[in-house]
């Protein structure tokens, strides 16, 4: 493993994200030795007063389950240091650049920096314009890079000016924007499949495939998210973000190389064949949902911090085209959901039936064929089925649906880096392959914000499906009126 030496600077360090995910993160990275053990610091800021040793508590608290020793454990917090911060207030950026100096001296971290921002999506152009004014950014040879936290905007306006507050600090190759479904095994390796496999490759076109369906479906509600949630609906919070940069993947033509810059720009070239609704085509083909009561299980209405006449979606379908050769008449289906059947992400890679049945036709009877499916299960395990026709054993020539199935073993599963260990780990290489750049989030806003709009002028016929289903009824219709049906249906 390369080490790299790293201050990383963290607003946000008393937050939950934080405490979950990213000090585990860095404390897998530490211990692989992916950042330099010797050379390494992070400051940790927040609005409360806290101390180093309250800062060192948290993190011991964050790690330990997964250390080897107590002292690893410690010895890792010990590289954490607590700065109380008001974002809005100037002076405290100049004491944060005389403390990440003094700090890159005494760890001899040769002026790498890697700025994380973790809060509340209003402060981030603050914190942003603030670093570079008050010189945080290091100037002495070492990079500064800058990772930052979904979401980005709330519409293509909000996005735009986030970005141009960003870019008054860090040009577009220092921004690192994390969406973390990029950091998952089995979306990873949609591009390992599309582009090693001249089997798969040669496939993967309006020829041969008739539909692709991607299904992000949660199995939970809200939870305690209202207050975030109900400003926000299943549209900005995971189809704008995750679901277009799976479809994105799925559709892009061949980089020329496994190289971000390479990658980039053929997500871009796909996001830009993807046809962008006018209003009346929003409403024909984007569906959307809220969760009615079940049992024990209340309506959205009626959760924590939602005001009962909420017309947020929880659930949205619909389906995208790309206009370009490839993809000319091959619809992507999309649905996200919480309060769905199960907790499960899945691409279903529909493929076309054989233009004649041999076996049918002999017999004079209407085909029995199945359409070859390739599915990819993102979550939660990592699994690839082909499924195939093939024939019933015995005598005669009945045929029957056969499955070629690869499932991650356990060995495999347990060196599977979590999304942010890997994510946070190709910041520090500086990698951005799978963070997604200015262009591809302005796309993707310009793409949601017609439907946003729609919806925003419709009144709902809220709630429409009950939990533990798997959404409205007019997601069904959606793809019956092709005379399509979803893959996963129960
Ligand atoms: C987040 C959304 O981006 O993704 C959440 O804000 C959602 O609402 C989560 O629950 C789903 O992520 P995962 O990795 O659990 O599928």
């Amino acid at each position: 493993a390369t080490a790299t030496r790293a201050l990383f600077m963290l607003f946000g360090a008393t937050g939950d994200l934080a405490k979950r995910k990213l000090y585990p993160s860095i404390f897998n990275l530490y211990k692989k030795g992916y950042v330099d053990n010797d050379h390494f610091a992070l400051i940790g800021t927040g609005r409360r007063e806290w101390s180093d040793e309250k800062f060192r508590e948290v993190i011991l608290d964050s790690v330990s389950a997964n250390a080897d020793s107590e002292e690893q454990a410690k010895a890792f917090a010990s590289h954490f240091y607590y700065m109380s911060h008001d974002v809005t207030n100037p002076e405290h950026y100049d004491a944060l650049s005389d403390y990440a100096n003094k700090l890159d001296q005494q760890y001899d971290i040769e002026g790498n920096r890697i700025f994380y921002i973790s809060m509340a999506p209003n402060f981030f152009g603050t914190v942003a314009k603030n670093l570079k004014a008050h010189n945080c950014l290091s100037d002495n040879g070492g990079f500064n890079r800058l990772i930052i936290e979904k979401p980005f905007g709330r519409d293509y306006d909000t996005a735009e000016k986030l970005n141009n507050a960003l870019a008054k600090s860090f040009n577009e190759n220092q921004v690192y924007r994390i969406d973390h479904y990029l950091g998952k095994e089995m979306v990873q390796n949609i591009i390992a499949l599309r582009f090693g496999n001249p089997l798969i490759e040669g496939i993967w076109n309006n020829k041969y495939i008739d539909n692709i369906q991607v299904t992000l479906a949660e199995k939970l509600g809200v939870e305690e998210r209202a207050g975030y949630y109900d400003g926000s609906g299943a549209l900005r919070d995971m189809v704008q973000n995750h679901t277009m940069q799976m479809l994105t993947i799925l559709a892009m033509e061949d980089p020329i190389s496994f190289k971000d810059v390479d990658i980039r720009r053929e997500k871009i070239r796909a996001l830009r064949s993807m046809h962008v609704y006018t209003e009346d085509e929003a409403r024909q083909n984007f569906v959307r949902g809220q969760y009615g009561a079940n049992g024990d299980q209340r309506d959205y209405r009626h959760e924590d911090n939602v005001p009962n006449d909420s017309i947020t979606e929880t659930y949205v379908a619909g389906k995208v085209l790309f206009e370009n050769k490839r993809w000319k008449n091959v619809p992507f289906y999309i649905r996200t959901g919480k309060m769905l059947t199960d907790k499960f992400t899945r691409i279903d890679v529909v493929f076309k039936k054989p233009l004649v049945d041999i076996f049918a036709s002999a017999k004079g009877t209407e085909s029995e064929l199945n359409n070859n499916v390739l599915t990819l299960f993102v979550d939660p395990v990592n699994k690839i089925i082909l499924r195939l026709n093939g024939k019933q054993a015995g005598q005669g020539m009945e045929m029957q649906p056969l499955d070629l199935t690869h499932t991650q073993s356990d060995e495999e599963k347990a060196a599977t880096p979590e999304p942010y260990e890997r994510l946070i780990h190709d910041a520090i290489l500086g990698n951005a392959t799978n963070f997604a750049s200015w262009d591809e989030v302005s796309r993707a806003w310009e793409f949601a914000d017609v439907i946003r709009h729609v919806w925003d002028t419709d009144k709902p016929d809220f709630p429409n499906y009950t939990p533990g289903s798997m959404g409205p009824d007019a997601a069904d219709e959606l793809l019956a009126r092709d005379g399509r049906a979803w893959v996963f249906n129960s």
